[in-house]
């Protein structure tokens, strides 16, 4: 059994993949995804997934409450981690270009039992966070609709029915979050359609939010004052507020905003050429990013003061704050702007997790961990349907009904594992496999590798003391389920 659990499925060097060429083979006499994607796609779906409600929720809450100024080395210290484990997907995604992401490199690299356990945690990440965006995304909307254009919502059409408070479910006056649940299903609808529309779609909407980021830098530079940054760093005031302490605090929540550029990987199935574009559309992406946030967080605190940012819209907040201070400053049209951007950019990122998930469960179904209906693959569009349909409903669900606070949390938590693992795969590679080919290559693996894993767990461990009961929950109804279908039913545990 043992045996069973950490058998790990051989992995064959990828030659040369034309477009079109169906690299993975079909499950069941299925037709294969469809490779269409170019280096520029894969750059744009990765900003397209990372920036989102990360910079446009998250980071004045982590200014405000645990950071101050210093919100932007936290930013550091996460996109850190990221950028060790940013290079190990790199090395993976072109050496083995499917698309199961963590899961399917954890299979080859460190057996079923673990491949299984990031697939589970995967779900976290993309699912879980693309219904936690859509919640962000309905807020937005709701006050440009009744804030900017006066125009009346019911409130109990815009908050799910239950929420989480002391320890358990109370309800609200909310009945369904109604703007969550159209957001999911327009997507979904578009991801049922085809990659290429997708893509299409997202590098629209990319546009539209690096524009309206690069406004908002180029005009609240203008504003900057720089007594707003000292103390760079305020005093710590208890555990995880302020202080160095809170420093690292903020990096884990802050680190949600970095979630995505793995999500490239799952499109290396349907990218043209995955050798040479994958590590570009994973780094390249992350770097653009990193930049972006890093400067949006100095003007942030530069602008206005940190204690004044704990806001749901810091981004708008903030230009508030200068027409407070000054209401002749033109920069009413801006936070406008903003709003926008944030509700388009939000969109973006729902799109490709809602791409991501069904594209891991496809590749799980192929090795029979997950019933054979998430491979079927549509025969006109080439898509994950079946997949894309179930996945679509239960964000639906999701995001109209879960109250999805401590979700955040645990989307990170995910993630963060999955990391770890890719780092610590690309390093038993090195060894168990020397001899494939890797167009390209982690440098310093030595290094970089054993750093990734412990950045990420460090990551990790700081939000699990907080919320481990619904993260081990989670966990034993993974196992429960692999128990009841997916060891029985896996073809490699078959085939042996
Ligand atoms: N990185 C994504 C966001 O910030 C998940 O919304």
């Amino acid at each position: 059994m043992l045996k069973a659990l950490f058998r790990v499925k051989p992995v064959a060097p990828a030659g040369h993949i034309d477009a079109g060429e169906p690299f993975e083979g079909s499950l069941d006499g299925e037709s294969s995804l469809k490779r269409t994607l170019t280096a520029k796609h894969l750059v744009l779906l990765g900003v397209g997934a990372v920036i989102g409600a990360g910079i446009f929720v998250l980071t004045g809450q982590a200014a405000a409450n645990h950071a101050g100024p210093a919100i932007m080395l936290s930013f550091v210290i996460a996109g850190f981690a990221c950028a060790m484990a940013g290079l190990c997907y790199a090395e993976f995604a072109s050496m083995m270009p499917v698309s199961g992401s963590a899961y399917s490199y954890s299979y080859a690299t460190l057996g079923e039992a673990v491949a299984w356990f990031i697939g589970w945690c995967l779900v976290l990440e993309y699912l879980f966070a693309s219904s936690t965006v859509a919640v962000g995304w309905s807020g937005y909307l709701v006050s440009f609709l009744t804030g900017t254009l006066g125009m009346p919502f019911p409130e109990q059409l815009a908050i799910a029915p239950i929420t989480w408070a002391n320890g358990g479910f109370v309800a609200t006056d909310g009945i369904i979050n109604l703007p969550a649940v159209l957001i999911v299903a327009a997507v979904s609808g578009l991801c049922y359609v085809g990659i290429t529309q997708s893509a299409f779609v997202n590098s629209i909407i990319v546009a539209i939010k690096v524009v309206v980021i690069a406004a908002f830098l180029g005009f609240g530079i203008q504003y900057v004052d720089p007594a707003n940054w000292t103390p760079f760093i305020p005093e710590n005031t208890g555990p995880g507020q302020f202080g160095m302490d809170g420093v690292f605090r903020a990096a884990t929540i802050v680190f949600f905003a970095y979630i995505g550029f793995d999500a490239v990987s799952t499109a290396a199935g349907e990218a043209k050429n995955p050798q040479r574009d994958m590590p570009k559309g994973i780094l390249g992406s992350l770097a653009i990013c990193t930049v972006i946030y890093i400067a949006v967080c100095a003007v942030l605190t530069g602008m206005t003061h940190y204690t004044l940012l704990g806001t749901a819209k810091p981004v708008a907040t903030a230009l508030e704050e200068v027409l407070k201070a000054d209401p002749g400053a033109s920069v009413g049209w801006l936070k406008t702007a903003v709003e926008i951007g944030a509700i388009a950019g939000l969109s973006s990122v729902i799109l490709v997790m809602l791409m991501a998930q069904p594209r891991i469960f496809y590749s799980m179904a192929k090795d029979g961990l997950m019933p054979k209906i998430f491979g079927k693959v549509h025969p006109k569009f080439h898509t994950p349907y079946v997949g894309t349909i179930i996945v679509g409903v239960l964000a639906c669900l999701l995001a109209g009904f879960m109250p999805l606070s401590v979700l955040g949390e645990l989307v990170s938590m995910g993630t963060l594992l999955a990391f770890a693992t890719v780092c610590l795969g690309v390093l038993v590679l090195r060894f168990t496999r020397p001899d494939l080919n890797r167009p390209f290559r982690v440098p310093m693996f030595w290094l970089i590798c054993p750093v990734g894993v412990l950045a990420c767990l460090f990551l990790f461990l700081q939000s699990f003391m907080e919320h481990w009961q619904i993260f081990v929950a989670w966990t034993v109804l993974g196992q429960l389920i692999y128990f009841a279908y997916g060891f029985r039913n896996s073809k490699l545990r078959q085939k042996a």
